[in-house]
């Protein structure tokens, strides 16, 4: 069957979203698009035969042809639209944040354990890299020893003109502590920040770089470096401690921007979420990652106010995210990157 998507945001991450859909994704067509910018839209849907202009998002998310939507608009965007997708009853993939508070999050994963079934995946892409699946799949097999600790860089060559002081931690540093949970199985137990002098190539008022670290529930201790005026490129890295050995990520070259790193992720997410949404399954990141990625940015934020470390604190596990998600679905999805 083939899963009738709409894309609600056509900006940088919804045009690319569309167009690997339309030619490379099995099993999905796009039906649908929108974006509060309606010449955008436009533009887009003209690059596939047959997809429709919503200018309204929640029409879009109601229209009886769409099975499942994907949300790439702006991050204060997101709660509204993910939960007219649960009212909708409509699988939903939404692009990281889950929502721009802790408080949007924490409410779509109440609607959704209401709801009793899990349709909303966030795109931590990272999830499905080639580099980080096998640096997972070398920690499960024990070929580090048990995990000591976590070095981690997330380095964008330039910030985005719309970077705000707290976005290096609520928009970059919230892939590192999903990607520290999903690698780890564990929580984020407490965090700490330290700031440098700042960068002068950085904005006024944006403090880069920072060092945070985090301490999981299990006792391993993560240091995350984020940069994000770096200039020299975009440089994710990972480097896992175990008490046998150590392991990081496949290298790769030194990027532009995070699309072309990454783009085997999102392609390898996109086909992951069109294959769950298509059979009733889950995959990938849920509400409940989306939510614990939203406390640690938050309590970071706390942290580099007040100069201490901060624990983390969450409300117990709702039974509905009990199994984690990448147990039921394919980890390394087949797809054959053109
Ligand atoms: N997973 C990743 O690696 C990654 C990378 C970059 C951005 N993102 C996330 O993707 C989302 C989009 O980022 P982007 O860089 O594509 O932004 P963008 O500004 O390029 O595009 C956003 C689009 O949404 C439209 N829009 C604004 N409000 C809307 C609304 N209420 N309804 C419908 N459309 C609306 C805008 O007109 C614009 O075309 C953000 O949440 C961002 O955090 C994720």
């Amino acid at each position: 069957m083939t899963l009738r998507v709409g894309v609600i945001g056509t900006g940088t991450m919804g045009s690319a979203h569309v167009r690997t859909l339309h030619t490379e994704i099995s099993d999905a067509t796009v039906v649908a698009v929108s974006d509060a910018d309606l010449d955008r839209a436009n533009a887009v849907a003209g690059e596939c035969a047959g997809t429709r202009v919503f200018p309204a998002a929640e029409d879009l998310i109601a229209a009886a042809d769409v099975d499942a939507v994907v949300i790439a608009a702006p991050d204060e965007a997101h709660e509204p639209l993910v939960l007219a997708c649960l009212d909708a009853g409509k699988p939903v993939l939404c692009e990281k944040p889950l929502a721009a508070t802790v408080a949007g999050c924490l409410r779509i994963v109440e609607r959704e354990v209401a709801l009793g079934r899990r349709l909303v995946q966030v795109g931590y892409m990272r999830r499905f890299d080639p580099a980080y699946v096998e640096l997972k799949r070398t920690l499960r097999d024990g070929r580090v020893g048990a995990p000591l600790m976590l070095h981690c860089a997330h380095r964008n060559a330039v910030a985005m003109p719309w970077f705000t002081p707290e976005m290096p931690i609520l928009n970059s540093a919230v892939h590192e502590f999903d990607v520290i949970r999903w690698l780890l199985s564990a929580d984020i137990a407490q965090v700490s920040v330290f700031t440098p002098r700042s960068s002068s190539l950085a904005a006024a008022g944006l403090s880069d770089p920072r060092l945070l670290v985090v301490e999981t529930s299990s006792g391993v201790l993560a240091d995350i470096e984020i940069f994000v005026n770096a200039q020299y490129g975009y440089d994710v890295r990972c480097e896992l401690v175990g008490e046998t050995s150590t392991a990081g990520l496949t290298p790769t070259p030194v990027f532009r921007d995070f699309r072309a790193r990454f783009a085997d992720a999102y392609r390898r997410q996109l086909q992951s979420w069109v294959t769950a949404a298509g059979t009733n399954g889950a995959c990938g990141a849920g509400a409940w990652d989306g939510y614990a990625a939203g406390v640690a940015a938050e309590t970071c934020l706390q942290a580099a106010e007040e100069r201490r470390t901060v624990a983390v604190t969450m409300p117990k596990r709702p039974a509905l995210y009990e199994s984690p998600t990448e147990e039921q679905c394919v980890i390394t999805p087949s797809v054959t990157p053109i």
